[in-house]
C-alpha cells in the first residue's frame, strides 16, 4: 500500500513538473542534486535547497551557489563550501578524515562521484572547499561532455586518473590545493582543446609532462608548490601560452626556449643553472618574469630589461656574473627589478639607479659600485665576485658567510664591553640617545619586495607599478617663515584637520608641490639633540606604504627664549582623500570593491611590518585607523600618523584612547594587530562599525558565522563582489586580530600572509567569473 501512494506521488510530482516545462528540471536531476547535498554534508551554500527543491535552476546564480540548466537536465553546477584548505595548513591529513577540516568520516568519495556522473549533461563543474577527501575515482570520465572541471582546495590524494584524457571537449582543468601524492600524469595529448592546466599546491613528482607540447591551445600551464623535477621540454611549439608558473618545484635543468606569446613567467625556487638564453629577449609580450632562487650564471641578457611590456623583473639569489652594459636600456613599464645576491659586478647601469622615476630597485649583496645612489645596498668585496664563473664559488658562499658571521660575533662582544663601560661613565640623557631605535639594514627580502605569487594575476601588475620609491630627500630642515608663508600663518583656510595627534595644514611649496604640515605642542624640557635624531629617524622610514616624513622645523618661540614650543612636522602630500572617506561612498562605481579593499588591507598591513621589522626595536602604537590611511590618485594607500611613538617624549598631550603613547616595545606590537582587526572590520561592515567599538564588534561576531547573519553585517558592495571564501578567511583573521586575550592574536606577518592568500582566492575567482 506504502508503495502505491509512493508511486502515485512520483507521478503526480512528475506530472506537475512535465507542465512547468521551461526551467524545470527532470524529477532525477533534482533528486541528483538533493543527494549530493546531503553527501556533502549539508553545506552552508545548499542551504537554499530547502525552499526551493523543484526550482532549482531558477536561483539566482552567487558566488557560492550557480546551477544551469538545458532542456531539463543539469549543465552547470558550481558549489564553493567554506571549508579552505590552505595548502600546508592541515599538515596533519593523511588521506582520513580531519574534524572540523574535512567532510566526516562516513563521507564516501566513491558514492559521492558515483551520483554526481548521473548529471551526464553536465559541462561545468565546480566544487571547492567542500571538505572532499580521498582518491579521486576514475569514473568521473562518465561526465563525458564536461569542459570545466574544478576541484580546488579540496583533500584529494593519490593519482589524476588516466581516464580523465577522454574529456574530449576539457578547456579547463584545476586541481589547485590538494594533495595528489603520485608521478605527474602525461596523458593529455588527447586533450586538444585545453587551454588552462593548473595542478598548484599539490605533491606531484616526476617531470614535467611532454604530451603538453602537443595541445596548441595551451594559455596557462601552473603546477607551482610540486615536486616536479628534472628537464622542460623545448616550449617554443605552445605559441598561445601566456602564463608558465612552476614555482617551487626541483627542475634542475637549463632554461629552456620559451614562445613569444608569454605574458607571466614564473620559475623561482627551483634549481634551474646555465645561462638564460638571449631569447629571453625577445619574449615581446612579457610582462612578469620571475627567475629568483635557481642556479643561473652568466651575465644576464640586456634586451630583458628593455622589453616593452616589462614590469617585473626579478632575478635575485643566483650565481649571475660578470658586468651589465653601462648603456643598459630600461623599458619604460619597469617597475620592479630585483638583481640583488648575484655575483654581479662593474659599474650598476644608470637607468637602474634612477630612483626618480617610481622605479624599484633592489641590488643589495653583489660588487656592483655606484654613482649617485645614496646607499649602495650592502655591496661585497670584489674578490667575492671574481671567481664567480665556476661553480666552486657558490660552494665556497656559505663559507665565507660564516667567517664574516663570526668576526661579526667577535666584533659584537668587544663593542658590548666597550659600551658597557662608556655607559657606566655617562649620564643618562647620553644613554637615552643611544636607546634610540635602528633602523635594520635593508636586505633582500625586504617587506617592500613583492611575492611574486601574486603575479599571476594581472590584477597585481599595476600594483607593482605603483611600488616605486619616493625620491629620497634627506629630512630638510624648514623654517617657521616658510611655513607660515605656504599656510598663509596656518589660516583656516589651509586647514585640513585634527590628526590623531596635532593639527594638520595644507600648503604648497615654491615647487608648486603640495605637503601636509602637522604642528604639535612640545614639551618644555627636552634636548634638542635628542629631538633632532629622533626626527632624523623617523624621516629615514621609507617605505611606498609610508605617507613620506619630508622635513620639520622646531619653531622655538619659548618664552624663556630657550625651550621651543612647537614642532611642525612636513609631509608628502597625498590628495584622494582617507579610506574612511571611501569606505562611506555609497554610489556604486565609485564604491570599493572587495578586491580594492584588499589590496589597500594589504599595503597597510605590508607598511606596519615594516614597521615593526624595518628597525630595532620595532615601532608600535601606529594609529592604525581608517582615517589615518591615505588614498593617493591610484587608491595606492599610505599609512599616515605612524611612527609618532618615536618622538612621544618630547611631545605634550598625546593621549590617545586615554593612554600616554610609549616607547617601542616588543610586546606593544600586538597592539597594532588588535587595532588592524577594527581595520579589517571596518573594511568588512563599513565604517558605521568602527564608531561602535569592541563591544559591538563582539555582539556581532556571531553574525559572522551564519548565511544570513552576514548579510545583515557586511556591507553590500563587499557581498556583491567577493568571493565567498575569500571573505571567508578575512573574517576568521578578523576575529583572531580582535580577540580579547592578546596571546591568541595572530602575529603581523600571520595577518599579511592570509591577506595575501585572500587576494589570490579571490584573484582566481574573479578570473574564472572573467572567462564565463
Ligand atoms: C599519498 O597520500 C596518501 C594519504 O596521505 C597516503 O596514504 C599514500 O601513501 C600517499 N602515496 C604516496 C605515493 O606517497
Ligand atoms: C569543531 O567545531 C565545533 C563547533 O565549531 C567545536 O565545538 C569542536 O570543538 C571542533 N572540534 C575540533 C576537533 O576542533
Ligand atoms: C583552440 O582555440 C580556438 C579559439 O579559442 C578554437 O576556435 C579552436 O577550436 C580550439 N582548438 C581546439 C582543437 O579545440
Ligand atoms: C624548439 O622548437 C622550435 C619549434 O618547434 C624549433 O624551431 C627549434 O629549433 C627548437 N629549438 C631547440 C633548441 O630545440
Ligand atoms: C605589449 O606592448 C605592445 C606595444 O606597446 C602592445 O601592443 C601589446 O598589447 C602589449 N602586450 C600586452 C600583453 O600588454
Amino acid at each position: 500500500m506504502t508503495y502505491f501512494y509512493f508511486y502515485l506521488h512520483l507521478f503526480l510530482l512528475s506530472l506537475f513538473f512535465s507542465i512547468h516545462t521551461t526551467h524545470q528540471l527532470q524529477f532525477s536531476q533534482t533528486q541528483v542534486l538533493l543527494q549530493l547535498r546531503k553527501y556533502l554534508q549539508y553545506p552552508t551554500s545548499l542551504q537554499i535547497f530547502q525552499n526551493y527543491n523543484a526550482h532549482l535552476c531558477t536561483l539566482t546564480p552567487s558566488q557560492h551557489l550557480s546551477i544551469k540548466c538545458e532542456d531539463n537536465s543539469v549543465t552547470e553546477l558550481k558549489i564553493m563550501g567554506d571549508k579552505t584548505n590552505k595548502h600546508g595548513k592541515v599538515s596533519s591529513f593523511n588521506g582520513i578524515a580531519v574534524p572540523n577540516q574535512t567532510l566526516s568520516k562516513t563521507f564516501s568519495i566513491d558514492s559521492f562521484v558515483t551520483t554526481l556522473t548521473r548529471l551526464t549533461s553536465l559541462r561545468v563543474l565546480s566544487l571547492v572547499s567542500l571538505g572532499i577527501w580521498g582518491p579521486l575515482p576514475d569514473k568521473i570520465h562518465r561526465l563525458t561532455l564536461l569542459q570545466v572541471l574544478d576541484l580546488s582546495s579540496n583533500f584529494l590524494f593519490g593519482s589524476i586518473p588516466p581516464k580523465i584524457a577522454t574529456f574530449m571537449n576539457l578547456q579547463i582543468l584545476t586541481l589547485d590545493g590538494n594533495y595528489f601524492n603520485t608521478t605527474m600524469p602525461d596523458f593529455f595529448e588527447p586533450l586538444s582543446s585545453l587551454s588552462i592546466l593548473s595542478f598548484k599546491n599539490n605533491q606531484l613528482k616526476g617531470s614535467f609532462p611532454f604530451s603538453l607540447c602537443k595541445i596548441k591551445n595551451l594559455t596557462h600551464v601552473s603546477f607551482s608548490h610540486n615536486e616536479l623535477s628534472g628537464a622542460l621540454p623545448n616550449l617554443t611549439v605552445l605559441s598561445r601560452l601566456h602564463v608558465l608558473d612552476l614555482m617551487e618545484n626541483r627542475f634542475d635543468s637549463e632554461l629552456p626556449l620559451m614562445p613569444k606569446s608569454l605574458v607571466t613567467v614564473l620559475l623561482s625556487k627551483n634549481s634551474f643553472s646555465g645561462e638564460i638564453p638571449i631569447q629571453f629577449g625577445q619574449l615581446s609580450q612579457l610582462q612578469n618574469l620571475d627567475l629568483s632562487s635557481n642556479r643561473l650564471s652568466g651575465v644576464p641578457p640586456s634586451l630583458l630589461f628593455s622589453l616593452t611590456n616589462i614590469s617585473y623583473l626579478n632575478l635575485a639569489n643566483n650565481v649571475l656574473s660578470g658586468s651589465i652594459p653601462k648603456k643598459l636600456k630600461c623599458g619604460s613599464k619597469l617597475g620592479f627589478v630585483d638583481i640583488s645576491g648575484n655575483m654581479l659586478s662593474g659599474l650598476l647601469p644608470s637607468c637602474l639607479e634612477s630612483i626618480s622615476d617610481r622605479r624599484v630597485v633592489r641590488f643589495g649583496g653583489n660588487c656592483l659600485s655606484v654613482h649617485s645612489q645614496p646607499q649602495d645596498q650592502n655591496q661585497k668585496h670584489g674578490s667575492y665576485c671574481e671567481e664567480s664563473s665556476s661553480g666552486k664559488m657558490k660552494f665556497w658562499r656559505w663559507e665565507i658567510d660564516a667567517a664574516i658571521a663570526i668576526i661579526l660575533v667577535v666584533f659584537l662582544l668587544l663593542l658590548a664591553f666597550g659600551v658597557f663601560f662608556y655607559r657606566k661613565y655617562h649620564s643618562r640623557e647620553i644613554y637615552r640617545h643611544e636607546m634610540l631605535p635602528k633602523i635594520v639594514q635593508d636586505n633582500n627580502n625586504s617587506t617592500t619586495g613583492v611575492s611574486s605569487e601574486l603575479l599571476a594575476s594581472a590584477r597585481y601588475i599595476s600594483q607593482k607599478m605603483k611600488l616605486g620609491t619616493q625620491t629620497s630627500t634627506t629630512c630638510r630642515h624648514f623654517s617657521i617663515q616658510e611655513l607660515k608663508e605656504i599656510t598663509r600663518n596656518f589660516d583656516l583656510s589651509a586647514y585640513i584637520g585634527e590628526g590623531s595627534i596635532g593639527k594638520l595644514y595644507k600648503g604648497k611649496l615654491e615647487n608648486g608641490s603640495y605637503v601636509m604640515i602637522r604642528s604639535l605642542a612640545l614639551r618644555k624640557k627636552f634636548s634638542i639633540q635628542n629631538l633632532k635624531a629622533r626626527l632624523d629617524l623617523l624621516s629615514k622610514l621609507h617605505h611606498p606604504n609610508l605617507v613620506s616624513l619630508l622635513g620639520h622645523c622646531i619653531d622655538g618661540r619659548g618664552k624663556d627664549g630657550i625651550s621651543p614650543q612647537k614642532l611642525h612636522l612636513v609631509y608628502e602630500y597625498v590628495q584622494n582623500g582617507d579610506y574612511r572617506t571611501h569606505l562611506s561612498e555609497i554610489s556604486l562605481d565609485k564604491a570599493l570593491k572587495w578586491s580594492d579593499r584588499l589590496a589597500i588591507l594589504i599595503g597597510v598591513a605590508k607598511a606596519v611590518h615594516f614597521l615593526h621589522t624595518g628597525m630595532k626595536p620595532g615601532c608600535s602604537r601606529n594609529q592604525l585607523k581608517t582615517n589615518n590611511i591615505l588614498l593617493d590618485e591610484h587608491r595606492f594607500p599610505k599609512l599616515s600618523d605612524y611612527g609618532m611613538s618615536i618622538i612621544a617624549e618630547e611631545i605634550e598631550n598625546i593621549e590617545v584612547n586615554g593612554e600616554k603613547l610609549k616607547y617601542c616595545l616588543r610586546e606593544e606590537l600586538e597592539d597594532d594587530v588588535y587595532n588592524f582587526g577594527f581595520l579589517l572590520f571596518e573594511s568588512l561592515a563599513g565604517p558605521i562599525a568602527s564608531e561602535k567599538g569592541e563591544a559591538f564588534f563582539l555582539n556581532e561576531r556571531a553574525s559572522f558565522d551564519s548565511h544570513d547573519g552576514r548579510i545583515r553585517i557586511v556591507d553590500p558592495v563587499v557581498l556583491t563582489s567577493c568571493g565567498q571564501e575569500s571573505l571567508s578567511i578575512v573574517i576568521s583573521i578578523t576575529i583572531k586580530c580582535i580577540s580579547p586575550q592578546s596571546s591568541s592574536r595572530p602575529s603581523f606577518e600571520d595577518v599579511l600572509w592570509n591577506l595575501q592568500y585572500a587576494a589570490q582566492v579571490q584573484a582566481s575567482a574573479d578570473a574564472e567569473h572573467y572567462i564565463f
